[in-house]
């Protein structure tokens, strides 16, 4: 008998059955969408393992449907597809070619796994010979305007190439209306939108920057992406794509953002993504490459950490890392 009735919270830990029970959250294989990095090459098995993010690499399109079906195989149903042309010029033409890198994995993928989700990233600066995510002016600036009419002609290029999902990551302004209305016009009123709505400018994107070469040659993003300190402000970002038509709305980066997720969770009914960026997988990797981090459950666990502050769904070069763990 004790004097004092305190709290027995360790009951409901006793085993892993009784924990089981009571889990409040979990990660689901359909909550999974997996990026890859395809690069327009001669030689379609084309392999180049990307330095800052070990595992990944960049793939020519014959090695992207190979990794692909690997993937499937373990239950992966929804891929990001970023592209790197064969060449870049100031317009970043390549991102809206006709038969360009990304049209064709797109429509590739669908033929070979017609029941796989395939979003695709629409964004100028993998495109772009100065490496910015639109049009510079002279003086070096990002042109918003002029910039519109090029993302969604992107866009819609990826709904006919049979892209099930758009994902515009430029951060210019009314590029989700400038979308969406382009997608309508061309018949595509069924595509959703997934906004990168709420896109800080992040030094965790350095590794993807080595991976989709993609690094502005001068300056930096802080220009069109959010200051890290501000929260206010995503919350205006937020409700202006989802005015402008956005079905889902993005966080990104995650791990450093999870009260971002939780408010925009809290705010809005909109489904809510969240982006584990290139610099938290290659933070995981390093440490658990040195023995410092047990791998699988650093996975693991900044997932549910991400899926706990209210993410729907989860962008990760982890995605199927997690499936093999969750099929053990
Ligand atoms: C393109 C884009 C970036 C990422 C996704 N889309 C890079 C950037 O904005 O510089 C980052 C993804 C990652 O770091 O994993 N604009």
């Amino acid at each position: 008998m004790t004097h004092f009735d305190f709290h027995r919270g360790r009951r409901l830990r006793r085993t892993e059955t009784i924990r089981e029970l009571v889990r409040e959250t979990e990660i689901r294989p359909a909550d999974l969408i997996m990026p890859y990095f395809v690069v327009e090459t001669e030689d379609s098995h084309y392999r180049k393992p990307i330095g800052s993010m070990p595992g990944q690499a960049q793939l020519g399109l014959a090695a992207l449907y190979e990794e692909t079906a690997k993937a499937v195989d373990l239950g992966l149903r929804a891929v990001l597809l970023f592209g790197l042309p064969g060449s870049k010029d100031e317009a970043g033409s390549g991102a809206y070619a006709q038969g360009g890198i990304v049209q064709r994995a797109v429509s590739g993928l669908k033929k070979r796994f017609p029941q796989l989700c395939v979003v695709t990233d629409v964004c100028l600066c993998e495109y772009t010979s100065h490496g910015h995510c639109g049009l510079l002016s002279p003086s070096g600036e990002v042109q918003n305007d002029p910039t519109l009419a090029l993302l969604a002609q992107t866009a819609v290029s990826h709904a006919q190439a049979g892209a099930d999902l758009i994902a515009p990551s430029d951060m210019m302004d009314g590029r989700v209306a400038a979308i969406r209305e382009a997608l309508d016009d061309s018949g595509f009123e069924n595509i959703p939108v997934m906004s990168y709505a709420v896109k800080y400018a992040s030094c965790f994107y350095g590794p993807f920057r080595e991976a989709a070469e993609s690094a502005p040659k001068s300056g930096d993003r802080k220009a069109y992406q959010m200051d890290p300190p501000n929260v206010r402000e995503a919350l205006r970002e937020a409700a202006a794509d989802i005015a402008e038509g956005a079905d889902i709305i993005m966080v990104k980066p995650g791990m450093p953002y999870q009260d971002v997720i939780r408010l925009m969770r809290d705010t809005f009914d909109a489904p809510i993504a969240a982006y584990q960026v290139s610099g938290e997988y290659a933070m995981i990797k390093a440490a658990s490459g040195h023995g410092w981090l047990d791998h699988d459950r650093a996975v693991m666990e900044s997932l549910i950490g991400l899926k706990r502050a209210g993410a729907d769904l989860l962008l990760t070069y982890f995605a199927v890392d997690a499936l093999r763990v969750l099929g053990r």
